[in-house]
């Protein structure tokens, strides 16, 4: 590498002996001869100032000297602080483009989920519909029906209902996409809900060769928790478990007390596993690990980003193991009620 030269007052102000000439300290032919006088100096390797030379040749007098040079120092500092403002202003109107990118951004976001709020609410209008007279064609209500009529009808409700739960997964994402996933805590008996969420599972699988049942400690204490939203938790979990476990597998929901004031809620299953290095992108909204299985089985990808937001807003934190090709374990601890 180059050796760097000393910082000389010359460097700082560069070309002073043209600067002088400009001004007329000076006339062309002094800065010659000063110039060559500096050369001279020079030879023996010491530091000698075409100032210096200029002053010693009495081309000039000190003070003129000093006043051209603090000139010079003043053009520099305001050309630097004109560079300066000049910055500053691109910065600031940079800036101001950003946070304009910023704000459009964040209503479009607001306007998406609001988007999909509205619709999800005027989809579901017409699905109640839908469902309300399929229960009745079902049930005879409106006239006797064949055997093929009620095993089509009876498809037709199953349909209904899974794209009710679509529709409800999605409402559910838009509320917290807009932060308004409210959780009303109160005394939840949680082996009745266990129970219910179970059974209501197992009828969505029954036709599927896949066992869904609950072991529940006779205990448990009432927890602290929103029960419709713990419900949707443990269908989303109790679902999952259902649709990645292949033919002959079980699935269970375990609630059993963890300690005098928690109880653990686990949903264990011996289905395909998660690969540990792709335990975390379970979570991220929209995302399957195997896109084929929507086709398979239904899902839009929201179930577990919404049950960790849920589980999280109780102040708890959700758990998961897994063993790739051997089954899945997500479990979250509920805080009993004080007795
Ligand atoms: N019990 C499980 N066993 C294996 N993989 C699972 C299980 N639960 C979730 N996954 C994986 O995580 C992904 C995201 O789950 P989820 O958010 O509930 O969306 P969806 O059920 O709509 O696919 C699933 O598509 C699947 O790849
Ligand atoms: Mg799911």
């Amino acid at each position: 590498m180059e050796q760097q030269a000393p910082l000389t007052p010359e460097m700082l102000v560069p070309r002073l002996g043209d600067y002088l000439v400009q001004r007329n300290y000076i006339t062309e032919t002094d800065l010659q001869k000063a110039l060559a006088y500096q050369q001279e100096k020079m030879t023996d390797n010491q530091t000698y100032l075409l100032g210096q030379a200029l002053v010693d040749l009495k081309l000039i007098n000190p003070t003129e000297l000093d006043q051209a040079v603090t000139e010079q120092i003043i053009q520099l500092r305001s050309a630097l602080q004109a560079a300066n403002r000049n910055l500053e202003r691109r910065v600031q109107e940079r800036t101001a483009e950003l946070q304009k990118a910023l704000e459009r951004l964040s209503e479009l976001t607001q306007m998406k989920a609001n988007f999909v709020s509205n619709v999800s609410h005027e989809l579901r209008t017409p699905l109640t519909h839908v469902k309300g007279y399929l229960e009745l064609m079902i049930t005879g209500s409106l006239g006797p029906v064949s055997e093929e009529q009620h095993h089509a009808l009876a498809v037709s409700q199953k349909s209904a209902a899974r794209l009710e739960a679509m529709i409800d997964d999605l409402i559910m994402f838009s509320l917290a996409s807009k932060g308004e996933l409210s959780i009303k805590q109160g005394p939840v008996d949680i082996r009745r809900l266990a129970n219910m969420v179970v059974k209501a599972a197992a009828e969505k699988a029954a036709g599927r060769d896949v066992t869904v049942h609950a072991v529940v400690d006779g205990h448990v204490p009432l927890v602290q928790a929103d029960s419709q939203k713990t419900a949707w938790v443990l269908t989303q979990l109790l679902d999952n478990g259902i649709k990645f476990t292949p033919a002959g597998g079980r699935v269970v929901l375990n609630v059993k007390p963890e300690s005098s004031n928690l109880v653990m809620l686990s949903v264990v299953d011996t289905g395909i596993g998660i690969p540990v290095s792709r335990i975390n992108e379970i979570f991220e909204p929209f995302h399957q690990l195997d896109e084929s299985s929507t086709r398979r089985f239904g899902g839009a990808g929201l179930g577990l980003s919404l049950v960790r937001q849920i589980v999280e807003a109780h102040g708890s934190m959700l758990d998961v193991q897994s063993v790739e090709g051997h089954g899945t374990t997500f479990r979250f601890p509920l805080l009993a009620v004080e007795s």
